[in-house]
């Protein structure tokens, strides 16, 4: 529940930042759900042959991961190489997700991201994921792509852009598939 209000307070402060009023993406997300993940990265004898988890944005609107503090493992794609994201004491990791990126034309990037493994230990995460309401109409708001700014995307419905992720279609950038 916690999780929760602090993804829906990030949300409120992402709007405000857009020139737009504070429930503004919030309201077009319509009544999220929110799934979390328990991620178990078993040891791996030969680490370099494999991934915990190969690189992908996340699908939905906001992340909120908690890292294990003893083992290192998740890497964000930053100017075209991996940097290494050192588990933090107290302290989240935020995830921009897909329609985040869709809702603010733009301005705000999804992050492409990936978990290795470690040969002699395992690592425990634990993802608090924020999703669209499957109804939800994903559109900029004009506020954004009035006054001259093209809208990057075409609308969709949220529960179009999920059905695709998890038909086992993973390609890569799939919000390019979603393209004006
Ligand atoms: C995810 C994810 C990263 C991690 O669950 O989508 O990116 O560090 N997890 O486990
Ligand atoms: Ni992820």
């Amino acid at each position: 529940m916690e999780v929760r209000k602090l993804g829906l307070r990030l949300q409120e402060e992402i709007s405000r930042s857009l020139g737009l009023d504070k429930d503004c993406l919030k309201n077009i997300l319509g009544e999220q759900g929110q799934h979390m993940a328990m991620n178990y990265y078993p040891a791996c004898p030969q680490p370099e042959l494999t991934y915990g988890l190969p690189a992908h944005t996340d699908p939905n609107s906001l992340t909120i991961l908690l890292q294990d503090l003893q083992v290192a493992g998740l890497q964000v794609l930053k100017d075209g190489k991996w940097l290494a994201i050192k588990p933090h004491p107290n302290a989240f990791v935020v995830n921009i997700g897909d329609q985040i990126q869709a809702l603010s034309n733009g301005r705000y990037k999804s992050v492409w991201h990936r978990a290795l493994v470690n040969a002699d230990k395992p690592r425990l995460s634990i993802a608090s994921f924020l999703c669209p309401c499957d109804t939800a109409s994903i559109s900029a708001p004009k506020a954004r792509t009035g006054g001259g700014e093209r809208s990057i995307y075409r609308d969709f419905a949220y529960a179009e852009y999920y059905n695709k992720f998890w038909s086992g279609n993973l390609e890569p950038e799939r919000l390019e598939l979603y393209k004006n």
